[in-house]
């Protein structure tokens, strides 16, 4: 009998079966489609893998407590794999979606199987086909006795820590899986706006775009050292085999979205937690989207956008730092909406255990991690930022990142992801921010009442008689 049983042999699942038959599990391989299993298993067949035709075949063809992952498209296709697979399950059995479904659907699962005793586990995956094929980054939520079956097999596949130690936890129960890698997600869309912004001011300074994977691949080797600099460093590099010159510059300009970033957006709103830069990074998206819109407009403003006042060097050295405060702060967004999550669901989530099991295999790893991981292990929940570590290395990234900010905007250069961090960490340090006044607007126009800072107790008054 089997030891794992893989349900959706798409890019993912195919990898992820291959990378638990690499390891030594005997994994029984399903798909809807049968032709897509039975090619899979004529390209692989006899490395560990079993075909199964039909779900109850799945689960006779494993040992008890059956381990079951699906990787699966989110949405319908989950609930209808659940429906056909549960009957043939038992009490205590572990049926796992590795999909990147919505926590709040997970919870939902998770509880109308809880009277059937199988452990249903939202399992969050990050490292695309590359990651679940050589070790992704697992973020495991559901019954923690779940995760006593689970840990061994998904600790087997995962990549490695800084420390060795693999990149798979259990990070809270129910939805708690789903909602880490949604805001690992988040994270990715800000650290990618800003590299994509970093780009757009060097092009307007004419770096040609060897230049700046040059810059990329430097900034790579210091502080900011991450997996999406490096892949940035290599697509700037990439030629373009259809017509010629550099690849980049031939792909259109309207990025794309799968919803993540924008959950992860809603739950910011929701939960009351300021991580403006998650909505301006998938808002960011949209607006590049708009693209007809954008040509109209921009034919009205011929040569709007003017050379940054910066010399070469300067913008170069320049950009590195704020690039790297500012990714700090797109990694304290992300955590201080974990903090929010974790007390309002009651999940038992160990941030600092996050920090770890994201510093291998996910497409958000990167060196700052470690520090992050001592912040939190320090007890910096409130938010990294307020660590004194990082609070020094955030001050030292003040000076560049406002004047690069400044020049940008002054050469009318759109760079929301730097000026949403920017306004993220000067709000936080504020104590005093204006919004006294729009509780007295409030007050005025619809009576919300107020409170005030010498006295306890809600006020009104009668604005009419000023
Ligand atoms: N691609 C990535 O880098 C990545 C990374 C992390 C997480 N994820 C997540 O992992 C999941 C799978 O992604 P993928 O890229 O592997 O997708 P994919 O290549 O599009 O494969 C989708 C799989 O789902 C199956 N499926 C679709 N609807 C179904 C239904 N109603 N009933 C049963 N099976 C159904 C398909 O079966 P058929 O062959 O029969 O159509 C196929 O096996 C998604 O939730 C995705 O968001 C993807």
């Amino acid at each position: 009998l089997a030891s794992v049983g893989l349900v959706g042999l798409g890019v993912m699942g195919r990898n992820l079966a291959l990378n638990l038959s690499r390891r030594g599990y005997k994994v029984v391989v399903y798909n809807r489609t049968k032709e897509v299993t039975d090619r899979f298993i004529s390209g692989y067949g006899g490395s560990g893998l079993t075909p199964a035709y039909s779900p109850d075949e799945v689960a006779r063809k494993l040992d008890a407590p059956r381990i079951i992952l699906l990787m699966v498209t989110a949405g319908k296709a989950v609930d209808d794999v659940i429906r056909s697979i549960s009957p043939y399950l038992s009490s205590g059995d572990v049926l796992s979606d590795l999909g990147n479904s919505h926590f709040r659907d997970t919870q939902r699962r998770e509880f109308s199987l809880d009277p059937s005793g199988i452990h249903y586990c939202g399992v969050g995956v990050s490292g695309g086909e590359e990651g679940a094929l050589r070790g992704p980054s697992i973020m495991v939520g559901g019954p923690s006795k779940a995760w006593e079956i689970l840990k061994k097999p998904m600790s087997d596949i995962s990549a490695r820590a800084f420390d060795g130690t693999p990149c798979a936890s259990w990070v809270g129960e129910d939805g708690a899986g789903h909602y880490v890698k949604m805001v690992h997600n988040a994270i990715e869309y800000v650290v990618m706006e800003l590299i994509g912004e970093c780009y757009g001011v060097f092009k307007a300074l004419d770096f040609s775009n060897g230049e700046i994977s040059d810059i990329f691949q430097l900034w790579n080797e210091g502080r900011s050292k991450s997996y999406l600099l490096e892949i940035s460093a290599k697509v700037l590099r990439r030629k373009d085999e259809l017509s010629g010159g550099d690849l980049v510059d031939k792909i259109l300009d309207s990025a794309e979205q799968k919803g993540t970033g924008k959950w992860a957006a809603e739950s910011c709103l929701e939960l009351g937690v300021p991580a403006f830069s998650f909505a301006v990074a998938a808002l960011d998206r949209s607006m590049s989207s708009f693209k007809l819109v954008r040509e109209k407009a921009s034919s009205l403003e011929p040569n709007r956008v003017n050379k940054p006042n910066l010399g070469r060097r300067e913008a170069q050295e320049a950009l590195g730092t704020a690039f790297s405060g500012a990714q700090l702060c797109a990694y304290a967004q992300g955590f201080s909406l974990l903090e929010a999550a974790r007390n309002e669901y009651g999940w038992h989530t160990d941030l600092a255990e996050v920090a770890r099991i994201w510093q291998g295999g996910c497409i958000i790893r990167a060196d700052l991690l470690k520090q992050i991981r001592e912040a939190l292990l320090s007890g910096a929940h409130d938010s990294i930022l307020l660590d004194p570590d990082i609070h020094r290395e955030i001050v030292k990234c003040d000076k560049a990142w406002r004047n690069v900010v400044s020049r940008a905007l002054e050469a009318r250069i759109p760079l929301p992801g730097f000026t949403s961090t920017l306004a993220y960490r000067d709000s936080l340090f504020t104590e005093r921010l204006p919004a006294n006044l729009i509780q007295a607007l409030r007050d005025y126009f619809g009576a919300h009442t107020y409170r005030r800072v010498d006295r306890e107790g809600v006020f009104h008054t009668d604005w009419s008689g000023g």
